[in-house]
């Protein structure tokens, strides 16, 4: 418990409908199914396959859990005080077979993440309005509208906002893009100026090291409860969603806002990603590599923070009345 990560944590929330990793997603509508190229599986770079495969991963990193192998976890749960519970859910015995007790405790973690009231409550105060119980208020409603809005935020590309064959929206088309986010010199692996965590393409993905067009993308995570985070994108390097609003919207415009400066004066943009890969860095809007006025002002980006505010699960029907979004 003393080693430091290199990605922000994702969260466990809202995974329940994340399809499946395929290279040629697609989402049928009607008649025309349209390749949207990888998208889906759970974590930043859609490695695990189900809840059961991605709860074998902090288990056993250096950086979480640290258990050497299964067997190690097996021997702590052997000696802990669930012990007893284990074994009768999964029969007296099951702790002498250490792959049927390691898979058993994968089977209940993903278990638990089945339970809607603590992974998918959907209680949100825009949920509540999309079941058309309240108003949005205050700056919500434009927030929606610029966030929506393709000229403006264009947020809602990848960050699906509203209700689709039935489905309450998840905030995400579980896309892979590269969005090109600065390095993070807090994270001491960063020290080192060769090493890059490219994502899709590696190096904690094993399967496709040798897809260069794959460097750089990230899965798209969901918005859903995304203010009650403290840091965002896959390497955490903003702390705040004012930064997170100010880079998409200025990366391009005043990239000496968001990279380091060279020895020669210029900025060093997309400082966390190797140039050769920088053709898949994403330039639409609201990026503005065209140059031009930005996406946004000001008060666009307060009110599509305060859209965003209310994306958090627990709203209570109590506060009806209230004029906080
Ligand atoms: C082209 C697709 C695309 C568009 C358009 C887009 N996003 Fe994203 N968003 C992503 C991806 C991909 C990530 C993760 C990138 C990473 O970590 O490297 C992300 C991450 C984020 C995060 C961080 C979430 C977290 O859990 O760390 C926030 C907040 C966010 N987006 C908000 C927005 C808003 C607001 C807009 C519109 C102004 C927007 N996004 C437009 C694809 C997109």
């Amino acid at each position: 418990m003393s080693l430091p990560g290199v990605r922000a944590i994702p969260s466990l929330t809202y995974q329940q409908a994340v399809p499946p990793f395929s290279e040629h997603f697609s989402e049928t509508d009607g008649d025309d199914s349209i390749d949207q190229g990888p998208a889906g599986g759970r974590g930043w770079d859609g490695r695990a396959a189900s809840a059961h495969e991605q709860a074998a991963i902090p288990l056993l990193s250096p950086v979480e859990m640290a258990n050497a192998d299964g067997g190690a976890l097996v021997g702590r749960l052997r000696r802990s005080p669930n012990a007893a519970l284990f074994r009768a859910t999964f029969g007296e015995h099951v702790l002498d077979n250490a792959a049927l007790s390691w898979n058993g405790a994968l089977l209940a973690l993903e278990v638990f993440q089945q339970s809607a009231p603590d992974f998918y409550p959907y209680t949100s105060k825009y949920d509540a309005w999309l079941r058309g119980k309240i108003e949005l208020s205050a700056h919500a409603p434009r927030g929606l509208e610029l966030f929506n809005d393709p000229a403006k935020g264009n947020c809602a590309q990848c960050h699906p906002s509203s209700i689709k064959r039935g489905q309450f929206p998840q905030f995400t088309d579980y896309g892979f893009v590269a969005l090109g986010v600065p390095r993070n010199a807090n994270i001491p692996a960063n020290q080192d100026p060769g090493y890059f965590d490219l994502g899709l393409c590696g190096p904690y993905r094993a399967a496709f090291t040798n897809r260069a067009d794959y460097c750089g993308l990230f899965r798209t995570p969901s918005l859903r409860n995304v203010a009650l985070r403290k840091t965002f994108f896959h390497n955490g390097v903003f702390r705040d969603l004012t930064d997170v609003l100010h880079f998409y919207v200025e990366r391009d415009l005043s990239p000496e806002r968001f990279y380091p400066g060279r020895s020669d004066g210029a900025v060093n943009k997309f400082d966390d990603l190797p140039s050769r890969f920088w053709l898949q860095i994403n330039v639409e809007a609201p990026f503005r590599n065209g140059g031009g006025k930005p996406a946004l002002t000001e008060d666009e980006i307060h009110d599509i923070i305060n859209f965003l505010g209310a994306l958090s699960d627990g709203y209570q029907s109590a506060s009806l009345d209230s004029s906080e979004p």
